[in-house]
């Protein structure tokens, strides 16, 4: 409820979650076809039960008033031959629908962006329960940026499309990438490099969530895509890029953090906190919420999340330190710096 209540200040859950409302060419490619195989589907569900529910009530009526069974037929060339070739055709045709889509919705080998384009190249790394962005180039720029959960991606416009394209990795079990407004599901396979992608126009947020059991908090595995003006875009990116910003007021609170184990674990760029097991931090605030966006990123929530994590999120990664209480509100003073 609280998860709900949360996700619902930017729209109703369920309509950003929906195929029924895509916003890039690959989410209406799928939902073509979805509406497509549901209506073949229906239709043989809607014939198939009707001659059921028929034969039932007719062949009752007939026992009823004392009939003999109806004359029994066996091997009737024209029925076996109609359904064969019925099924085949359906078959068929869906094969062929299917194989479009599959074309329409995959990128190119290399992915090669349209001429005039500002694609933006990202590799996702699908871990246990959260999502590593590293961004590796924006309209022929490169960038060396690693942040988490939340993805932010250029609008695209008339005559500038902006195409995301994704690669897509993971650092331990299958995962899957799921916006449904953006794209279909892709899955993550440790080994292997998956690729896919999207392009939107339209600006806000879009959920989407992991859609492939990897364990425990697989169901807390969400995904935040954050389609940005372009120079708003731009400014986040460059924000990304820098290292931590040294805040001299937060001095005793970086000393406590660097103490700690944290800095095994994850990363503050400009700083000795190296860690690539877990979330980058170095921007930490620039973020709208925590834990693969379960809570949202406020002090309380924070505090809550570094007292103990299991309460927050049972069985992930991260244990409880038993920090004190002077050493809890240090660090989060510290990491409030970070934006
Ligand atoms: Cu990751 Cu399910």
């Amino acid at each position: 409820m609280r998860l709900l209540l949360f996700a619902t200040a930017d729209g109703p859950v369920s309509q950003n979650l929906s195929v029924f409302s895509p916003a890039s060419p690959s989410g209406e490619a799928i939902r073509g076809l979805f509406i497509l195989v549901l209506a073949i589907t229906g239709g043989i569900f809607l014939v198939v039960e009707g001659v059921l529910v028929y034969s039932l009530l007719r062949n009752r009526r007939r026992v009823a008033a004392g009939e003999a069974e109806p004359p029994q037929v066996y091997g009737s060339m024209p029925i076996e031959i109609a359904w064969t070739a019925a099924p085949l055709l359906i078959v068929f045709v869906l094969f062929l629908v299917t194989a479009r889509t599959e074309w329409e919705v995959r990128p190119g080998p290399d992915d090669r962006p349209p001429p005039g384009s500002q694609p933006l190249y990202v590799t996702v790394i699908g871990r246990q329960w959260w999502w590593e962005y590293v961004y590796e180039s924006y309209d022929g720029r490169e960038w060396h940026v690693t942040t988490a959960n939340e993805l932010h991606v250029p609008a695209s416009d008339d005559g500038a499309p902006r195409p995301v394209y994704l690669t897509l990795k993971s650092a331990d079990v299958v995962h899957s990438f799921w916006v449904p407004r953006l794209g279909g599901k892709t899955d993550l396979i440790p080994g292997r490099v998956n690729k896919m992608w999207f392009q939107t126009a339209e600006r806000g947020l879009f959920l989407g969530q992991c859609a492939e059991y990897c364990g425990t908090q697989h169901a807390k595995m969400l995904i935040r895509v954050v389609v940005d003006e372009p120079a708003e875009f731009e400014r986040w990116l460059a924000n990304e890029a820098k290292p931590a910003v040294e805040d001299p007021s937060a001095a005793a609170g970086k000393k406590a953090f660097l103490a700690q184990s944290c800095v095994n674990c994850h990363a503050v760029r400009g700083t000795a906190a190296r860690g690539t097991y877990a979330p980058d931090l170095t921007h930490v605030m620039s973020r709208q919420t925590l834990a693969s966006g379960i809570v949202p990123n406020t002090p309380d929530e924070l505090r809550r999340w570094l007292a103990d994590p299991q309460q927050v999120k049972f069985g992930c990664l991260m244990p409880a330190f038993q920090l004190s209480d002077q050493d809890l509100d240090l660090i989060v003073s510290y990491l409030r710096t970070l934006r």
